[in-house]
């Protein structure tokens, strides 16, 4: 079975990438976190990456573009996970890894994305507005913030009296199962892109 090196960016918590590393121990994924990379020291996803026994970098600073690529180079890197990396991916890197870089957004993007749309602002943005479905989304990363093919969505219906907070972690249990899931058909080689859209090959089941 052909494993995938997969390189973690967070910047926060790392809800996702504790989803992700347990994912894939249960199923049996044919894929290996080889590093975890926080843009602050102070990121507790670092914390749970040491406890997996994961390699831990912090990147910050101008510099981080080459030493981004260099890093991700260095472990034979196959695909770029953003769990919560709230920095722009720079551009050397969108190049030598284009379709090979994801991103997990808490909502039905187009809606509550782009600048500015992120974390709690986007449960706000959700709650202001009324809406009465939101979710999440898997999508490829592109120069374009949340703006690449997407890859997977799954969407919930709200509650009346859900407030922004309770909507935040109605969509985090989706994140958790929408990432390792776009990971593992990444890893399978199911994930084609054809003039920016996805098609998802001979997947037996979405759900
Ligand atoms: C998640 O809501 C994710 O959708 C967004 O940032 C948050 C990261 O949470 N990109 P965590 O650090 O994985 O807990």
């Amino acid at each position: 079975m052909h494993f995938i090196n997969v390189t973690v960016l967070i910047s926060g918590g790392g809800t996702n990438l504790e989803a992700l590393l347990t994912t894939m121990k249960e199923e049996a994924l044919p894929v290996r976190v080889v590093q975890v990379i926080a843009n602050k020291a102070e990121a507790y996803g670092l914390t749970r990456a040491k406890q997996h026994g994961i390699p831990c970098r912090v990147l910050s600073g101008k510099a981080d573009a080459l030493q981004l690529l260099e890093w991700l180079k260095d472990l034979n890197t196959d695909l770029v996970v953003l769990a919560g990396y709230l920095k722009k991916v720079p551009d050397e890197v969108l190049e030598a890894y284009q379709y090979r870089i994801i991103n997990i957004h808490p909502s039905l993007i187009p809606a509550f994305a782009g600048p500015g749309w992120y974390g709690m602002k986007v449960h706000e943005g959700v709650w202001e507005r009324g809406v009465k479905v939101t979710g999440a989304t898997v999508h490829f990363v592109n120069s374009e913030m949340d703006g690449g093919p997407i890859i997977l969505q799954e969407s919930l219906r709200l509650d009346d009296d859900d407030d922004p907070v309770k909507i935040q972690q109605k969509v985090l249990k989706i994140e958790h199962q929408l990432l390792p899931r776009a990971v593992a058909l990444f890893a399978a080689g199911k994930i084609k892109v054809c003039q920016g859209r996805t098609t998802i090959t001979n997947e037996v089941d979405q759900r």
